[in-house]
């Protein structure tokens, strides 16, 4: 195993899409930002200088962080902020993980122009358990705001109403022709024919999920969040924010000439996701003999991909549900096939009262919130894990986080608003390789809505899904408990529940949220405290000298 050394300056650079120029926060003056790679058992270092404003944290989105909690990034929950002028070294090790996964800001909604790949490679030596590609290119969705972010996100607060859109998604970077003045800003795929490519999808949007499709080519998936995946074919794919996907493309032999289109537009089931525009990129074959021979798009009928309908929720369903892992001698779940603790939690939206002399955009005049179990999660404001380690949560958070829903209810039929959400920092304790059984239940007070969960450090096994309130006496016989797929991020069926399970097994404070941004800024999240039951925790190391201060 090697040490890899990255340096990530944040600053400003003026960047023009959709002939608007703006001051963005970058990491070396590029988005989407480095990639990241290393191989399963490498050490990454990576020093992450601020000379921006903002106060800053980098995530290494789906990293395990074994027992190296202090580089996981969430703003006030294992760090504080990265202020101006100050310097951070992330330093973790690989572990036992190997695929594509992103890293991206964890601080207010930075992570619209701060993110990144991470291509984690086998050991060496170790093939892949399919066919060695001919080339890999990471393809990274993401989300362009024409005004700055901070300002979107101020409004999402303040006024409590839905957020303004996002003005493009974008591939790589690039919104596409099907967007103003973009038909020069489009991402351009080049393959050679018959060869097969490793595309290393990635999901750095903000707010939406969204269906891909590249036009007259199927996509063979092979795994996701760095997990080998039993292969399955496909026309599209649904990816969520946070989710990375990595897919076989095998260009065809004798192409009809044609401009292949790839496309890419939002799944929406409900007030979160606003938008209903669609980012293109070209499937471009070229001939290395003959030079880059390609006619320019213009010259060649266009030929674009069928994506499902904007609410497709079954296709959801089903398309999660063909995820299985390899399962297999050389890689073996490890699903915890009994659990010491279970929980149900409620996820979904829900309205507060408009304070005194403001106006509000939520339903009715009232604010959006969001919840877990009621709970709408606030943001202490020093970080969670030091005061964790160094015994003084006292008044940073408390350990009474509901286990089960305050009140239970008909989640998915049609209650009255919820009025019970209170905030809290509240954390569920668990001691150390407890094996946990959650049980995620979208509310749908607001309306049935898909929630990409992600969890921190962890990976869970997808034991069970299914549409409508989940029935404990039930469910369970049906839970698959030989070959569930194993990812951090996750979408609970809009109307529907998750059932999850995972080894405890990773000390520290572990954030656990939406990963649409708009339903993590309303305070859909709450924290995991994996405790040895000692204080200081002896199963994590002490902080780094350098852990910024609040
Ligand atoms: Cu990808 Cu807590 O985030």
């Amino acid at each position: 195993a090697s040490t890899r050394h990255y340096l990530f300056s944040v600053r400003l650079k003026n960047m023009t899409r959709l002939c608007h120029t703006r001051q963005v926060v970058t990491v070396n003056g590029m988005v989407p930002g480095p990639k990241i790679v290393a191989r399963e058992g490498d050490q990454v270092v990576i020093k992450v200088v601020n000379h921006v404003p903002n106060n800053v944290t980098i995530h290494w989105h789906g990293v395990r962080q074994l027992q190296s909690g202090w580089a996981d990034g969430p703003a006030y929950v294992t760090q504080c902020p990265i202020q101006t002028g100050q310097t951070y070294v992330y330093n973790f090790t690989i572990t036992g993980q190997r695929g594509t996964l992103l890293w991206h800001a964890h601080a207010t909604w930075l992570r619209s122009t701060i993110y990144g790949p991470i291509v984690i490679l086998p050991k060496r030596g170790v093939p892949y358990p399919f066919p060695e590609p001919h080339e890999e290119i990471p393809i990274i969705f993401g989300e362009w705001f024409n005004v700055d972010p901070e300002a979107v996100l101020a409004q999402a607060l303040q006024t409590g109403g839905g957020p303004n859109v996002s003005d493009s998604y974008t591939i790589n970077g690039h919104p596409g022709p099907l967007y103003n003045c973009s038909a020069k800003d489009t991402f351009k795929l080049k393959v050679e024919r018959g060869k097969t490519y490793l595309l290393r999808l990635i999901s750095a949007a903000l707010n939406d999920e969204l269906f891909f499709s590249i036009a007259n080519h199927s996509l063979t998936v092979v795994e996701a969040d760095a997990i080998y995946v039993k292969p399955f074919t496909t026309d599209i794919v649904l990816i969520t924010p946070g989710q990375t996907t990595n897919v076989l493309l095998t260009a065809k032999p004798n192409p009809p000439k044609t401009t292949f289109v790839m496309a890419a537009r939002p799944y929406v089931t409900g007030q979160g996701s606003f938008d209903n525009s669609t980012t293109t990129g070209i499937l471009e074959y070229h001939s290395p003999s003959l030079g880059n021979s390609s006619p320019s798009i213009t010259k060649l009928p266009l030929l674009l991909p069928t994506l499902p309908a904007l609410n497709d929720t079954n296709f959801a369903a089903n398309f999660s549900r063909r995820f299985r892992s390899l399962a297999s001698k050389q890689f073996p779940a490890n699903v915890p096939q009994t659990v010491d603790r279970k929980f149900l939690f409620t996820v979904g939206l829900g309205t507060n009262p408009c304070p005194n002399n403001q106006t509000c955009q939520g339903p009715n005049g009232s604010m959006f919130t969001a919840s877990i179990n009621n709970v709408s999660f606030s943001m202490p404001t020093t970080a969670m894990l030091q005061a964790h380690f160094f015994g003084q949560s006292a008044g940073v958070y408390t350990t009474d986080f509901p286990e089960n829903p305050p009140i239970p209810f008909n989640y998915t039929g049609a209650p009255p608003n919820n009025t019970l959400v209170m905030s809290g920092t509240k954390v569920e304790v668990l001691r150390f390789n407890t094996s946990v059984e959650l049980v995620l239940q979208d509310t749908g007070i607001l309306g049935a809505e898909s929630h990409p969960l992600h969890l921190h450090g962890f990976n869970f096994f997808i034991v069970g899904q299914g549409f409508g309130n989940y029935d404990p006496s039930k469910d369970p016989a049906k839970f698959n408990l030989v070959d569930p797929m194993e990812r951090n991020t996750a979408g609970v069926p809009s109307g529907g529940w998750l059932a999850l399970r995972f080894l405890a097994d990773n000390p520290g404070v572990w954030l656990m949220h939406c990963h649409l941004e708009v339903h993590t800024s309303w305070g859909l999240k709450m924290a995991w405290l994996v405790s040895d039951g000692t204080l200081p925790n002896q199963k994590l190391p002490p902080p780094p000298s350098d852990l910024p201060k609040c």
